[in-house]
């Protein structure tokens, strides 16, 4: 497969490892090894009742882990979505999840999802892992906005944005589904490539 460009110069996702000390991110692809095999882990991830209720993975049905590494590759080879998992650095075990993916690519408009195994929740995780993502898109792929989408109800997810660096901008009426066909109220966050990073 060709990596696209579509003439925004840098605007293109190259695979890349990203590494945050206790947990590194690794593009999500056939390459990666988890303990028990990729199938079962995102399998396992998308029964998570909390990943199930707030997030797409599942919502338009059980989740088929061949399709959804299919998207992943796709998205880096055409460097239009940057897909990583997140991977114990001691054991490779899954973690969680770090998406970045083109809105409006001429315009330099991304948005970022995550999620993270209850096991690995408590540390912060979700916050450091789009911090990381969104430095090296900002640095690496010429991103000029990133948007940042959660149900009004979650509000794990919305102190995740803030601590990311993702100030609230507004509230979206019934704009998404997650699964169930019911449309619901989602909040806006966003930061701008200038928005200075402290960490
Ligand atoms: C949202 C999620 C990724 C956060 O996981 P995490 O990085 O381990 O988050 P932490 O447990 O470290 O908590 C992060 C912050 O949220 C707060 N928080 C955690 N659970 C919360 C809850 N149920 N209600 C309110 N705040 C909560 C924590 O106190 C912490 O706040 P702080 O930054 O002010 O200290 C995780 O809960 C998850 O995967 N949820 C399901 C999937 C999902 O919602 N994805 C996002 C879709 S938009």
């Amino acid at each position: 497969m060709t990596i696209s460009d579509p003439g925004t110069g840098r605007r293109v996702f190259h695979p890349t490892v990203l590494d945050l000390g206790d947990v590194v991110l690794r593009p999500w692809g056939r390459a990666l090894d988890v303990p028990g095999g990729i199938g079962p882990a995102l399998v396992a991830a998308a029964a998570d009742p909390a990943i199930a209720r707030w997030t797409p993975l599942s919502s338009s049905g059980p989740i088929d882990p061949e399709a959804y590494l299919d998207r992943c590759e796709t998205g880096w080879a055409e460097g239009s979505a940057a897909a990583f998992a997140a991977v114990d650095a001691t054991d490779d075990s899954l973690c969680g999840n770090a998406y970045l993916g083109w809105t409006n690519r001429d315009d330099g408009v991304a948005m970022v999802g995550y999620w993270v195994l209850a096991a690995a929740r408590g540390r912060g995780l979700a916050a450091r892992a789009t911090t990381a993502v969104t430095r090296w898109a900002v640095e690496h792929a010429d991103v000029r906005r990133i948007e940042l989408y959660h149900a009004v109800g979650n509000e794990a997810s919305c102190r995740v944005a803030e601590r990311a660096g993702f100030p609230y901008e507004g509230t979206l009426r019934a704009s998404y589904t997650y699964g169930g066909g019911v449309y619901v109220d989602e909040h806006l966050h966003a930061r701008l490539a200038s928005d200075p990073f402290t960490e």
